[in-house]
């Protein structure tokens, strides 16, 4: 009896730390929204008032978030001088948009698993998934700003030096494609670092490719790089890129299989293509040892296996593929070469060729 007390109170108190994370994504956004770690992050030790001042918001709100925001170790607080500020671990995570370690852009994505929780519940029912147009505007703008930094810190300093020759290429001039781009991060960070290159990205989702092309420009970048509203399976035809990039994209697609094939068309000769997909193993049990895969299978569950099943195919991969079942889908397609490459990476990183 003592014993499954015991364990009950450990469930609810683990219960209890849930549900505060959960209701603090709500105030982690509204503090991005008001810009409210950034500015925490340039006044330095503030109290409420003097915050408040700076950020333009009503005090007694305010108040209130900073508290909420100590209890969560958001932000650090002393209760001598009543100031609040971001230490350096917190505003690298929270407040610095650009640097490589910044988290703060998944509460959006969070949101957007919220907000459209109606939908994929009814997605569970009927059986026909949810595309990715379907879905709200912050889900879009989340996965840009969740995935950048780990672009920022990875993809020209590792992943594209392990590809095999590739980088010679870029350098010198190639023609890159990139599919499912998205807001087009990655391939504007390409096109920033390789000027002889040119850069063409596709994704069906016009929305976001219209937010790419203004990202580009605003970049200083759309000389070399253009945007196509285009299905991987589909985009155009004949040989004629040196690479092609999938960052976390494939498993969303419903017939992996078929754009795998289709990219491999579109490759010119000793062409390569690059794949990024989550780090995950090969099957649940490895899965679970990974503090990561509580993420992946979250995400995937509210939102890549429902874009998937929305597609022709409907194979549902799930984000949490892994490398055996990606190299099957690349040999499938008909590539004859795979390589895992950039084993530390927090990313699953695989060169296709042939
Ligand atoms: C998880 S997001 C990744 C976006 C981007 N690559 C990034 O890393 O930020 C997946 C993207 O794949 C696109 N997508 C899904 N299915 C697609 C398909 N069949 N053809 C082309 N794009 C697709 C979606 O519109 C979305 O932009």
């Amino acid at each position: 009896m003592a014993d499954s007390r015991t364990r009950l109170e450990i469930f609810q108190n683990k219960i209890a730390g849930e549900v505060g994370a959960a209701m603090s994504v709500s105030l982690a956004v509204l503090g991005e929204r008001l810009g409210l770690y950034r500015t925490l992050a340039s006044a330095g030790p503030s109290t409420s008032a003097e915050l408040a001042d700076r950020a333009g918001v009503n005090e007694r709100n305010l108040r209130e978030w900073l508290a909420a925001q100590a209890a969560s170790g958001y932000v650090d607080y002393d209760d001598a001088s009543g100031r609040f500020w971001l230490n350096d671990e917190q505003r690298a995570v929270l407040a610095d948009e650009d640097g490589p370690v910044f988290m703060a852009g998944g509460f959006e994505l969070i949101a957007a698993m919220f907000l459209d929780e109606p939908k994929v519940a009814a997605a569970f029912l009927s059986g026909r998934g949810l595309g990715w147009h379907e879905r709200c505007d912050c889900l879009f703008r989340g996965t840009e700003r969740f995935f950048r930094p780990g672009r920022t810190a990875n993809l020209l300093k590792v992943w594209l030096p392990a590809l095999d020759g590739v980088e010679a290429k870029l350098k010198v001039g190639a023609r890159v494609a990139d599919v499912g781009c998205g807001h087009g991060a990655a391939i504007i960070m390409m096109a920033q670092a390789f000027p002889n290159s040119r850069f063409v990205g596709f994704d069906y989702h016009g929305p976001s490719v219209v937010q790419a092309r203004a990202a580009a420009q605003a970049a200083g970048v759309d000389d070399r790089v253009t945007f196509q509203q285009a299905a991987a399976k589909d985009f155009g035809d004949g040989p004629e890129f040196d690479l092609i990039t999938m960052f976390d994209a494939l498993h969303d697609m419903g017939d992996p299989v078929g754009a795998a094939r289709h990219l491999r068309s579109r490759l010119a000769a000793g062409g390569t293509c690059m794949l990024v997909e989550p780090n995950a193993a090969d099957g649940l049990a490895e899965n679970l040892k990974n503090p990561f895969s509580r993420m992946m299978y979250a995400a995937s569950t509210m939102i890549c296996t429902p874009v998937s099943m929305s597609q022709e195919g409907a194979m549902a991969l799930g984000a949490a593929a892994g490398p055996k079942r990606l190299t099957d889908v690349a040999l499938q397609a008909g590539f004859t070469r795979v390589r895992r490459v950039a084993e530390e990476s927090p990313s699953l990183v695989l060169e296709l060729q042939g």
